[in-house]
């Protein structure tokens, strides 16, 4: 007799011993990702064992990162400034004399998230009468909205332009062009990346002779990590992991969230790990698809990687980019990178 095979709920496959139970992703988790992300959320799956953290800013993702941001990044009474913040500050005056020379400028922030690690060093720019246009691209819809709101109010006379885009898989638009840029790319969102030397060339891609690309990192050694989670590896990474169980129907009981040091891609790492044999059903737009799981196996949901200054040189170079100026924190825990152009 036929097998009745209901959703959700363990059953029994040949070996009657092993349990595989179906995880199907809710409705919401189709809504807020187009066909071609669903895709590449499963061909990564296949090949990697991962969902790109880039997709888990997405839908619930947003308000998951911004409340992150306001408890934990944010300035506050006891805790005058950030890490960001400060960097960009310090660098004002190198970036400011490359900049004296030309009329305006097109800060580009992508990743801008909501945007307020830029507030400062706009005020600057503005004040200077240097800013032509903030243009803010991010992946997810829902921060966008929270920079365009964030901005407007902080500079309503200043042109405010926000667009949808994948660093990743793609160049920022050309029609930003005209103005000299600088691009920002913060918050350390550059070890967050799957294929950060496809980012760096989409990032040199984009860039004339005169523009700036501007990022942060953390910096030093991946696999001397001391096993203790902190900021977005603690806080970020645990929220990220309860949203994915539940818009792709994985019972809590049955998975745990695992971080360590993933010797592959010599980044920490947060996992998560199955207690159970899975299969996660696909149904979407004529995709059908199912991903098997056994008991034991880890998916990585989120990831960064810190840079050793050669090993950042060499990345930067690959992509034809040069490290014209860079500052570290004073724990020199993190960088800020200044690329221009390569010559040769
Ligand atoms: C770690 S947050 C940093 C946000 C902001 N720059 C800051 O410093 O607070 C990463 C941001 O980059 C966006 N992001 C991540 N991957 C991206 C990609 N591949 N293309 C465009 N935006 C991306 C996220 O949606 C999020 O807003």
């Amino acid at each position: 007799m036929a097998k009745k095979f209901l959703s959700n709920s363990p059953i029994l496959s040949n070996n009657s011993t092993s349990h595989i139970r179906v995880a199907k992703p809710s409705s919401e988790f189709y809504s807020v990702f187009s066909k071609a992300e669903v895709l590449e959320i499963i061909h990564a799956l296949e090949t990697r064992w991962e969902i790109p953290l880039k997709y888990a800013y997405k839908g619930q993702g947003a308000k998951i990162w911004h409340e992150f941001y306001q408890k934990f990044v944010s300035p506050k009474w006891y805790r005058k400034s950030s890490v960001e913040i400060d960097l960009l500050r310090n660098n004002f005056a190198y970036i400011y004399s490359n900049i004296q020379k030309c009329e305006q400028v097109n800060v580009i922030d992508v990743g801008a998230g909501n945007s307020y690690p830029a507030k400062d060093f706009v005020a600057k720019l503005n004040q200077l009468n240097k800013i032509n246009k903030y243009i803010a691209l991010d992946i997810s819809e829902g921060l966008l909205t929270v920079s365009r709101k964030n901005f407007t109010t902080w500079f309503p006379k200043i042109d405010y332009i926000n667009q949808q885009m994948d660093i990743e898989n793609s160049c920022i638009p050309a029609n930003f062009s005209g103005n000299p840029k600088i691009i920002l790319h913060l918050g350390v969102t550059m070890g967050n990346h799957h294929n950060r030397n496809q980012v760096l060339k989409n990032f040199r891609n984009s860039m004339d002779e005169n523009d700036f690309l501007i990022f942060t990192n953390e910096i030093g050694s991946n696999s001397q990590w001391d096993g203790i989670a902190r900021g977005g590896c603690k806080y970020h990474a645990k929220e990220i992991y309860r949203s994915i169980k539940n818009s792709i129907g994985l019972k809590s009981q049955d998975c745990q969230l695992v971080r360590k040091y993933d010797l592959a891609t010599d980044s920490v790492v947060a996992n998560i790990k199955f207690l159970h044999n899975y299969n996660i059903d696909f149904s979407f737009q004529g995709i059908d698809k199912s991903i098997e799981i056994s008991k034991g196996k880890e998916i990585t949901i989120w990831r960064h990687h810190k840079y050793e200054m050669p090993k950042l040189i060499q990345e930067l170079e690959g992509a034809g980019l040069e490290l014209v100026h860079y500052t570290t924190n004073k724990y020199s825990s993190h960088i800020m990178a200044i690329c221009q152009v390569a010559n040769n």
